[in-house]
Formats: structure tokens, C-alpha cells, sequence
């Protein structure tokens, strides 16, 4: 593969190759042992038409621990602002022999086109509600140190489905990797495709949530939402929001998990989110250093191989 553009479709040896390279780097980064000259003289570009705190630095962090230039491209201060278009934008990135070029956009399918236009390997970091794949790769990751396996699994994923591409990029390689996959939010959240998708839909947080392995929350996106169909905050937390009596509903030993950025109070409690017992939130951010060293690797020897 050229790019990462979705887990849709994606073979599963392709994916269990991703976590298995991304599994020795987490262990190399905790000994402070990173290789630092893999990706010595390759030009990694940020381009993020949307704000982020953890995709933009964990990849700028997993390029520069494996030796890559790397430059966080400003959009709000590019000439994006002067009314140059993405696809130009990206022939002049293109002009200047960028190696990897990672994109966040607004616009469902945007990575995709960009991919058809450079010669960089593209890699999709957020476009729309469309996919997130490197999310759903440290998402799997951190879910394997915890249980061992992916297999035979139920996870969980509750709230604003709608809206999510965590959600769909995590269907997608849930299910390509045999766990159980449930749905859990409000009609008005959940995707009219869901079901053709292979998951289960739950309405109710409890039934959702029992015997679950994994429960995996979203973040409320009111900023995707018409103005009129924004639910309020109490009223979501106390259906749908995760506390100490739904979680109770899932296994004894279940995990919580939740992309960031949170809500605290709206979709998951404060005490929830911050107990070291349940909440792995924190190790889902240290995967994601280590998933996108392991995709700029992998990318990186596939451009080699082609050239
Ligand atoms: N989970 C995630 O994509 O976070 P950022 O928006 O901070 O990158």
C-alpha cells in the first residue's frame, strides 16, 4: 500500500503487520530507544485543515524519532487563506519533494483525492465524518496489551456515532479482526447504514454496555450538528453520559477507553475517565506515538520498493 486512506477494506494480516511493528516501537519508546535514522533525508508534512492536539503531534513526534524532516504546515497562516485550493495547495507540497504527507480535512474524501494528485504517500488523519485510521489502529493496539487478543472481543461504542470517523475507521477493523461490535446512542446519533455495517444497535446504555470487554465512548461533535438538533448536555449525560452505574452493566474487568478531546460531564464522568483501574485513555495516547511510527515506516519502505 501507497497510502493510509481508510481501514475499509483492508486486509487483515496488512492491519495485524501495522499493530505488530507499532507493538515493538511502544517498547522502544518506553526504553528511549527509537530508530533514529530510518527515516533520515524523507520530508513529512502536517497538513491540518482542523484542529488537533494529539494526531498532529504524535506524528510529528513519530517522524522525528524515526529521523524524518518534518514541518507542521500552519493552515490558518497559509496562502489557504488567499483562496489557493487543496489541490493546489498540495501540487505546490508536491513541487517540493515531500516524501509523506499527512492530512486532516473537513471534507469527507479529501485524503483520497489528495492521493491521486502527489506523489508523497498520504496519509489520512481525520477527513470528516469519513475515517480516522490511525485513531482505530492505537484504539486496537491498546486493546490488545490490555486483553492479549482482539479476538472474539465485544467492544462497545457509545454516543455520537454519527458524526464519528473514530467510530467507523474502529467498526471497520473491529470487524475485520472478529470482535463483537455494538453501537450504543440515541436514534438521532446512530447511522441509518449501521446495521448493513455487521454491528448490533443499542438505544439503552445498560443492554449495550452488558458483559462488554471494551467500552469505548465519543466525543459529543456539536460542531458537525445543525444548530437545532444539538442535544443538551445534562439531558445526554444522564442518558447516555458513562458513570460508575452503566459501567457497572459491562465485565468486571471491562476497559474504558475515549479518542480525546473529552467532554467531561456530557459523555463521560470525571471519576470514570480518571481512574487508573478502568480508564486507559492515557496508554491510547502513548499508542498513538508508536502506530504512526510504525505507518511512516511501513509507508516510507513502500515508496522505497516503488521508486
Ligand atoms: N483523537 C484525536 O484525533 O485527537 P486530536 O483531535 O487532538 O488529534
Amino acid at each position: 500500500h501507497r497510502h493510509l486512506l481508510a481501514l475499509q477494506g483492508l486486509e487483515p494480516p496488512y492491519i495485524a503487520e501495522l499493530l505488530d511493528l507499532a507493538e515493538s516501537y511502544a517498547l522502544l519508546n518506553r526504553g528511549g530507544k527509537a530508530q533514529r535514522d530510518l527515516l533520515r533525508g524523507r520530508t513529512l508534512i502536517n497538513l491540518f485543515f482542523e484542529d488537533s492536539t494529539r494526531t498532529r503531534t504524535s506524528f510529528e513526534l513519530a517522524g522525528k524519532r524515526l529521523g524524518a524532516d518534518v514541518i507542521n504546515m500552519s493552515v490558518s497562516t497559509s496562502s489557504v487563506n488567499k483562496g489557493e485550493t487543496l489541490l493546489d495547495t498540495a501540487a505546490t507540497l508536491n513541487a517540493m519533494q515531500t516524501d509523506l504527507l499527512v492530512i486532516r480535512h473537513s471534507q469527507s474524501g479529501a485524503p483520497a483525492l489528495l492521493s491521486q494528485k502527489v506523489d508523497a504517500g498520504v496519509i489520512n488523519a481525520g477527513d470528516g465524518t469519513h475515517e480516522h485510521p490511525t485513531q482505530a489502529l492505537l484504539d486496537a493496539l491498546t486493546i490488545r496489551r490490555r486483553k492479549g487478543t482482539l479476538e472474539n472481543l465485544t467492544v462497545a461504542i457509545c454516543g455520537d456515532v454519527l458524526h464519528s470517523r473514530v467510530a467507523r475507521s474502529n467498526i471497520h477493523l473491529l470487524l475485520a479482526m472478529n470482535c463483537r461490535v455494538r453501537i450504543v446512542g440515541p436514534p438521532t446519533l446512530i447511522p441509518a447504514e449501521a446495521e448493513a455495517l455487521g454491528v448490533e444497535v443499542f438505544h439503552d446504555m445498560r443492554a449495550g454496555l452488558k458483559d462488554a470487554d471494551v467500552v469505548m465512548m465519543l466525543r459529543l461533535q456539536k460542531e458537525r450538528m445543525q444548530g437545532g438538533l444539538v442535544p443538551s448536555a445534562r439531558e445526554f449525560f444522564r442518558f447516555y453520559g458513562l458513570d460508575a452505574a452503566k459501567l457497572r452493566h459491562a465485565k468486571p474487568d471491562a476497559i474504558v477507553m475515549h479518542p480525546g478531546p473529552m467532554n467531561r460531564g456530557v459523555e463521560i464522568d470525571s471519576a470514570i475517565a480518571d481512574d487508573p483501574a478502568r480508564s486507559v485513555i492515557g496508554e491510547q495516547v502513548e499508542m498513538g506515538v508508536a502506530v504512526r511510527m510504525a505507518v511512516l515506516d511501513v509507508l516510507a519502505q513502500n515508496r522505497r520498493r516503488n521508486s
